[in-house]
């Protein structure tokens, strides 16, 4: 088993961290973070979504979000598109990147973007092709690929057919969702062994949510199978308003502090992560779930 030299991180809390929270956070707030994420050296930031604001109101203004971004080079500021009006929205906004995002169940699928897995797989086809006409990649999520609030076990036949099919659409990378975080170590590596079959491992993301505290382990048993590239959200934000239960993805200064431990080079500097982190926390009155937030504070 040997780990990847590099990791690639996803920083997710702005999109996937914000969506979750009771109250409304004002734009110049969104922007704030999304800087000083790109500041300590993130290169791919969730900046928003542009899904429907009846639905998840959290994410509405994300043009705003994106007109006022001061857009550095070789940052990528990617937004959740679920169909063409998505995806039309975030061409106006300027988006170089966007992310589909479908299911591994079929009552997940439904609860979180009203249509069936199929329904969704068609509807992601335009999406995909237009955004490559015009330049912008695209990324494709799967949920509930280690269970689902609703269903239950889920069958990692159906992960990776959903794989296969969002690969073919175009995507260059298919992030895999534990999105109320029930995975465990080997389950997590059987899973990926399994969608390794058939999708190159160097296509793949690895997307934890830290509801049973599993997720560290998780990834780092992933590691050891070759995949490097992580999502995580500053902070330990985050959650599915459509997944009962679901708590936040593993904080990204977490991640860091481990992949650092193993040598494994990010491009991050975790005291600038750390620092938003409570820069992110403060503004929402409340202390961040990361565990090495919180013990960099208590040492300093
Ligand atoms: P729908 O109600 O079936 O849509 O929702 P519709 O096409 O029937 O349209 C209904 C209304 O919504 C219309 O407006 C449309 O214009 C509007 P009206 O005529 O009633 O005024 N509409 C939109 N507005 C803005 N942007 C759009 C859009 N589309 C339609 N793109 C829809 C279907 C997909 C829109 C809805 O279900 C939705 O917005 N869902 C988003 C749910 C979401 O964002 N969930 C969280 C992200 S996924 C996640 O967190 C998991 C992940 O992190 C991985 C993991 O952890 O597993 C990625
Ligand atoms: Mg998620």
């Amino acid at each position: 088993m040997t780990l990847p030299v590099k990791v690639k991180i996803v920083e997710v809390g702005p999109r996937d961290g914000l969506q979750n929270e009771k109250q409304l956070i004002p734009v110049a707030t969104r922007v704030e973070l999304i800087h000083k994420l790109a500041e300590a050296g993130i290169s791919v930031i969730e900046a928003g979504s542009f899904v429907s604001p009846k639905w998840v109101p959290q994410m509405a203004d994300s043009d705003k979000v994106m007109a006022q971004l001061n857009r550095k080079d070789k940052v990528s500021y990617p937004v959740l598109t679920p169909n063409m009006k998505g995806l039309e929205g975030a061409i106006a906004a300027n988006a170089e990147e966007v992310a589909i995002f479908g299911a591994a169940s079929e009552s997940f699928s439904k609860k979180n973007i009203n249509c069936s897995i199929d329904e969704s797989l068609e509807r992601f086809i335009p999406v995909c092709e237009s955004a490559m006409a015009k330049g912008i990649r695209v990324r494709g999520y799967i949920s509930c690929v280690l269970g689902c609030p609703y269903e239950g076990e889920i069958d990692p036949g159906t992960v990776v057919n959903v794989a296969e099919k969002l690969l073919q659409m175009g995507c260059y990378e298919i992030s895999l969702g534990d999105t109320i975080g029930v995975g465990t170590p080997e389950k997590a590596k059987q899973l990926l062994e399994v969608v390794a079959t058939k999708v190159d491992m160097n296509r793949l993301a690895i997307h934890f949510h830290d509801t049973y505290g599993q997720a560290l382990a998780n990834i780092y048993a992933c590691l050891e199978l070759g995949v490097s590239v992580v999502d995580s959200s500053v902070a330990g934000l985050g959650g599915c308003p459509y997944a009962a239960g679901a708590s936040g993805n593993v904080a990204t200064e977490d991640v860091i502090y481990m992949l650092d431990g193993l040598g494994i080079e990010t491009g991050i500097d975790l005291n600038k992560l750390i620092e938003t982190s409570w820069y992110i926390s403060e503004q929402l009155q409340r202390q961040p779930a990361s565990k090495v937030a919180l013990a960099t504070k208590r040492s300093s």
